[in-house]
């Protein structure tokens, strides 16, 4: 039977979606014109007797990033139309490098690494040069006009981060366990100090910072504790830290 015509629905739409009034009754669908989702298909097709037949066609269209794909679900065994899904569709033009994650993301990677290991490298094996943790600290302008200065802050944030988790920030300790700093008669002694400070207190909780305090720093730290706190006992010179090493 000859067709006349074929008239093609899409979804609920009241108007053909497509009229194809001579062969090849081939309809080629385009998925990147339709919405996500499940859409249906009316073939009306119109034969040269007058006589109407119609067939249902099913297709699900999908999206993964710029690319539409489409497939048809379920088309009629026999129809004397055949519709087509175009293959996946590139939507967009292909997306440009994107500058975050094609530039700055591995530099940022790599900041992040060689940030690690230098801090590791400082703070993981080698012993901490007094001078590198003032240049890495951010001065404020005042304490960077007064150099004597400087020695000292050094002992104070060596301390914060090595002592004062046993010591207290303010050298209050916490007696019996740990003994107060601040207004403690035995850092008169700048030798007993800096030895204990070097070389710990073995058998009890006061560990040995020989291997993580070089002359330098460890000359700030128990400077900062002997005059801290309203301590009066004078700073210590790193040359008497070497002697006692
Ligand atoms: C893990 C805890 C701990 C940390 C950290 C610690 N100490 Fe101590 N410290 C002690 C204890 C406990 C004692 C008392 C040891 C004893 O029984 O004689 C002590 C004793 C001392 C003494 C001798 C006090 C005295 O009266 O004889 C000094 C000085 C001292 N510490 C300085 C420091 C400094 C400086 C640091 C940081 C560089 C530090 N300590 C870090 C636990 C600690």
């Amino acid at each position: 039977m000859d067709v006349a015509r074929v008239e093609v629905y899409l979804d609920n739409q009241d108007e053909p979606f497509a009229v194809l009034e001579k062969p090849p009754f081939t309809l080629e669908l385009d998925p990147s014109g339709l919405s996500e989702g499940t859409h249906y298909l009316i073939a009306v097709v119109h034969y040269a007797d007058g006589s109407v037949d119609h067939h249902e066609y099913v297709f699900e269209v999908a999206r993964k990033g710029p690319v539409y794909a489409g497939h048809i679900a379920r088309a009629p065994i026999m129809a004397p139309i055949e519709v087509r899904m175009v293959d996946s569709v590139e939507l967009e033009a292909p997306a440009k490098p994107d500058f975050f994650r094609y530039a700055l993301l591995p530099v940022l990677l790599f900041l992040i690494f060689a940030g690690t290991a230098t801090w590791l490298a400082y703070y993981g094996e080698n012993a901490i040069p007094g001078g590198a943790l003032a240049a890495a600290q951010v001065e404020t302008e005042e304490e960077a006009k007064t150099p004597a200065a400087a020695g000292l802050d050094d002992g104070k944030a060596l301390y914060q981060r090595l002592c004062a988790s046993c010591h207290q920030a303010d050298g209050r300790g916490m007696p019996p366990t740990f003994p107060a700093l601040a207004g403690n008669e035995n850092l008169k002694d700048a030798e007993y100090v800096i030895k204990t400070v070097l070389h710990g207190k073995p058998g009890t909780a006061m560990p040995p910072f020989a291997a993580q305090l070089d002359d330098q720093a460890a000359a700030a730290v128990v400077s900062y504790i002997r005059t801290a706190w309203g301590n009066d006992f004078g700073p210590v010179t790193p040359e008497e830290v070497a002697r006692l090493r």
